[in-house]
């Protein structure tokens, strides 16, 4: 194994001499072979320009001038890429950024875990399935999630269908954007059904009553700019970068040299891929895309500032965020030293918070769900904490759907008796009406 990890050594298949975990093995190297030269030539997703449009948009909230809404499927399924499916996650994402930016009076970025988050890290290899042992699934762009040893093969061809399913779905949210969907001058496009059950319903339609007032009062005197503004929003898409052989044939050379992965915008490094001497960050330290790094109980403060330090040497504005998921248990504890050593070492980032991933529970049936109560305990811990250190917290990276599921406790739903509607492939997420109380929530935090 390499351990020097200058920028000269780096290229976008120098991740190959170094070990990479969560990969699945493919029989057929041939065809694997093939599909990646296939994609090597195929049009990017995202263009260069935009990433770094987004990179600059991070380091305003990196300091305090911006918040970041990340959110959206744990697992995305290639059969979800339809019209309603993206439609209402979109939805949601929008209403809660409307409502953070109405009760900040700061701008919200908003990146969707959306548009190509198909692979996913598994803490085993195998399971048992009604008494027969299988291959994990391991996402869309691997495999199947059907039980049997036929749909968890590893299927090269599926990295195919992951990018044309990540085109199709981006040029359907850009299309409903251009085309003015977000547009704030008709914010009620967005209601979905389950805002008239949500407690939140009041103080939503007073967000949305003040908002279309304000801007009645600004296309009556003629302030077009602003009112121009409003028609367009920016929208990110992200994903883990899992599946390396994927990520590299999805890498482009720019004029000038520069390294961008362009199927997508963003990128972040998984908890479980987070090896400081592993592949993962061998492949994701060269590019110039802004990356998101996962950190959580198995990490030391130390180990943190090493990462941040191989992917940012040069400080550069917008580049890292790091992403803490802890548990609401164990961030009282856990991030104050994080913070302290971050601090310390100078090293920039953007910090947000994932309250999902380290307060997953597994129920007696298998299922596993979160409760609101702990994820709602380590967002205001998170930035109380954050508050009291001179720090801030500039971002929340969360699981979402625009679907009426019934995933995690709390809200109006009461106890595990009421996961009726289980849909998820991998984690439980928030519906409609949860996601939005985490935003009323957030927004009290960032008043
Ligand atoms: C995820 O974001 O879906 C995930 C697996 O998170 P983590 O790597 O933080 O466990
Ligand atoms: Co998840």
């Amino acid at each position: 194994m390499k351990n020097n990890r200058n920028i000269s050594s780096w290229s976008p298949t120098s991740w190959r001499n170094y070990k990479a975990a969560q990969q699945p093995e493919y029989e057929d190297k041939a065809q694997v072979l093939a599909c990646l030269e296939t994609l090597r030539g195929k049009p990017p997703i995202t263009t260069r320009g935009e990433v770094d449009r987004l990179r600059m948009e991070l380091a305003d909230a990196a300091e305090g001038r911006r918040f970041v809404l990340h959110g959206g499927d744990c697992a995305e399924c290639f059969a979800d890429c339809r019209a309603d499916v993206l439609m209402s996650t979109l939805q949601v994402l929008l209403q809660m950024s409307m409502v953070l930016t109405y009760a900040t009076r700061k701008p919200v970025t908003r990146i969707g875990r959306i548009a190509g988050q198909y692979a996913k890290p598994r803490s085993q290899a195998y399971e048992v399935v009604d008494g027969v042992n299988l291959p994990v699934y391991r996402g869309d762009l691997i495999n199947r999630h059907d039980a049997t040893a036929e749909a968890r093969k590893a299927d090269p061809s599926r990295m195919m269908s992951g990018y044309h399913h990540a085109t199709a779905s981006l040029n359907y949210i850009r299309a409903l954007i251009e085309g003015g969907y977000a547009d704030l001058h008709h914010p009620k496009r967005w209601d979905l059904a389950f805002i008239k059950k949500s407690k939140n319903r009041v103080a939503y339609k007073k967000i949305v009553d003040a908002i279309t007032d304000a801007i009645q009062f600004m296309d009556t005197i003629g302030a077009v700019d602003s009112s121009e503004r409003l028609r367009r929003i920016s929208f990110y898409t992200s994903h883990e970068a899992l599946l390396l052989p994927y990520e590299e044939a999805m890498t482009r050379r720019e004029t000038g040299g520069e390294y961008y992965n362009l199927g997508a915008h963003y990128l972040w490094l998984g908890y479980r891929t987070s090896d400081i001497n592993g592949a993962h960050v061998e492949y994701l330290r060269g590019l110039r895309n802004p990356l998101g790094v996962k950190v959580g109980p198995g990490h030391s403060p130390e180990a943190i500032v090493r990462l941040i330090r191989s992917f940012d040497p040069d400080g550069i504005p917008g580049r890292v965020t790091l992403i803490t998921r802890f548990g609401a248990s164990n961030i009282g504890r856990m991030l104050p030293p994080v913070i302290k050593a971050v601090q310390k070492a100078e090293v920039p980032v953007l910090w947000s918070c994932d309250p999902m991933h380290g307060n997953t529970e597994v129920l007696a049936d298998g299922r596993k769900t979160r409760r609101l109560k702990n994820i709602f305990s380590e967002l205001e811990q998170c930035f109380h904490i954050h508050g009291a250190m001179g720090s801030s917290l500039g971002g929340v990276h969360f699981e979402q759907t625009g679907g009426a599921v019934t995933e995690c406790i709390g809200g109006s739903l009461k106890s595990a008796r009421q996961l009726e509607h289980y849909e998820t492939v991998c984690d439980p997420r928030l519906n409609g009406a949860q996601a939005l109380e985490m935003a009323f929530l957030i927004a009290r935090m960032l008043r």
